[in-house]
Formats: C-alpha cells, sequence, structure tokens
C-alpha cells in the first residue's frame, strides 16, 4: 500500500503542494470515488486511479534507449543546456536518470531508468561492463595505436587505462574506428586519442553491455526496453 500523495508524485502529476491541491479541489478519484485525504492509502496494481477523469496507471521502473543528439547533457537538470530527459517526452516516472554519461558532443546509445540496481550494475568499475564506440579521428590511426589501446594508455590517472579494442574502420586523414573499453572515466575516449597525439572529432555509443543502440531511432529519438533486453542486461 501506498499513500496517494506518494502515487500521484511518483507518477509525475505535480509537486507534492500541487497534488494536494488537486485533492482538495477534488479531481482525484480511487475506483471512482472522490478522495479529500492526501494520505489515504492505495493499493497501486489494483485500485484504479484518476485525475480529471483521466486514469493514471502505476509503473515501478522505466527503462528507455535513447539515440542522444549533440547538444543535450547527460543529467537529470542544467541551469544551461537541454537535457536527455527533456527527450523522453511520455515518461510516467520523476525520477528517471541517465545511466552514465556521454559529453554534450556524443551522440548515441543512453539508458534512461529509474532503476538504480541496475544503473549501479552497469557503472561498478569491478563489473567491466564493455562500451563501444564509433569515432571519426583527425589523423592516421595506425596499428601502432591499436598495441597502445591494447596495453593501456597514460590519460593522466593514477594507473593505465585497461585494455582496450581498438578496429580501425578507415586509415586516412580523418580515420574511421571502433573502440570498446570497460571502464568509464571521464571523457575516457576523447583521452586516449589524445594520449596517441590524435583528437576526436565525432564519437557516438554504440552499445553498454548487452545493450544495441537501435538504428531505427533517429537522433533524438527513444524507445522503451524489450523485456529480453532488459533481462539481457540484468545478466539474466
Ligand atoms: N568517452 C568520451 O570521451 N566521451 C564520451 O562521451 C564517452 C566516452
Amino acid at each position: 500500500m501506498m499513500r496517494l500523495d506518494k502515487y500521484l508524485a511518483d507518477m509525475g502529476m505535480g509537486t507534492r503542494s500541487e497534488i494536494k491541491e488537486k485533492i482538495k479541489k477534488g479531481q482525484i478519484r480511487v475506483n471512482e470515488e472522490i478522495i479529500k485525504k492526501p494520505e489515504t492509502k492505495v493499493e497501486p496494481f489494483t485500485d484504479k486511479i484518476s485525475v480529471q477523469g483521466k486514469t493514471v496507471g502505476y509503473v515501478t521502473y522505466e527503462y528507455y534507449m535513447l539515440n542522444k543528439p549533440s547538444g543535450y547533457v547527460s543529467a537529470t537538470t542544467d541551469s544551461k543546456y537541454p537535457t536527455v530527459l527533456d527527450l523522453i517526452s511520455d515518461k510516467k516516472r520523476k525520477d528517471l536518470f541517465p545511466v552514465g554519461r556521454l559529453d554534450i558532443d556524443t551522440e548515441g546509445l543512453l539508458l534512461i531508468t529509474n532503476d538504480g540496481a541496475l544503473s549501479h550494475q552497469l557503472l561498478s568499475p569491478k563489473k567491466h561492463v564493455k562500451k563501444t564506440y564509433f569515432a571519426k579521428i583527425e589523423g592516421y590511426v595506425t596499428k601502432e595505436d591499436v598495441l597502445k589501446f591494447k596495453e593501456g594508455l597514460a590519460i593522466g590517472e593514477e594507473k593505465l587505462t585497461l585494455p582496450a579494442e581498438l578496429l580501425i574502420l578507415k586509415s586516412d586523414a580523418i580515420s574511421e574506428i571502433k573502440v570498446t573499453i570497460v571502464e568509464g572515466k571521464f571523457h575516457q575516449i576523447k583521452r586516449m586519442f589524445e594520449a596517441v597525439d590524435k583528437k576526436v572529432l565525432f564519437l557516438k555509443r554504440l552499445s553498454m553491455g548487452s545493450l544495441i543502440l537501435d538504428e531505427e531511432l533517429a537522433l533524438g529519438e527513444y524507445r522503451p526496453l524489450t523485456e529480453q533486453e532488459i533481462r539481457g542486461l540484468k545478466g539474466n
């Protein structure tokens, strides 16, 4: 059982005081009956809650795959830039957050959820979850770079980076590569290329653990994860 005002707040129906106001005005019904007490206990999955005639179902967890465009911050709020949460227009829960960060100019796969345990599991440095990126690099990427990425690079951290798999797709004045890392240090890919005197011009995340970016999603589009994708991430 859960308090009615918490149920409505969880589902993004406004702040606690806005919700109190709606309840006072008689806009909230539980099983068709107008309820005037915010502290009324409801059963989230059996009681029917409605706000101004519209049923508001309860969900405990939400999981979305976003194809992040450049120009959006991987945060829940920001004073200057729009956030990745601004793109999730039909979210139900108000407590969603991005799992890890992509830089403002990085594109691609970002998981948005309110599942803290899963987030922890994916971000824990001990778990070595693989993240694969596509990148365009200024300068010729060489076999020596591949070796250096494998051996570990000094990027100004206490230790060298863990072995990373660098795959050259095109070595040219502007090279194209795929790289897989098992860490998530701040600006890691950019710093790894800096360590071999090269510059990342474009960066896009393709996968995180078992989750692969759905190429059907245009930049800025998102979709809920499938049950199978959720199970995959949880390691089942
Ligand atoms: N590495 C970076 O440098 N930036 C990202 O956004 C992700 C990984």
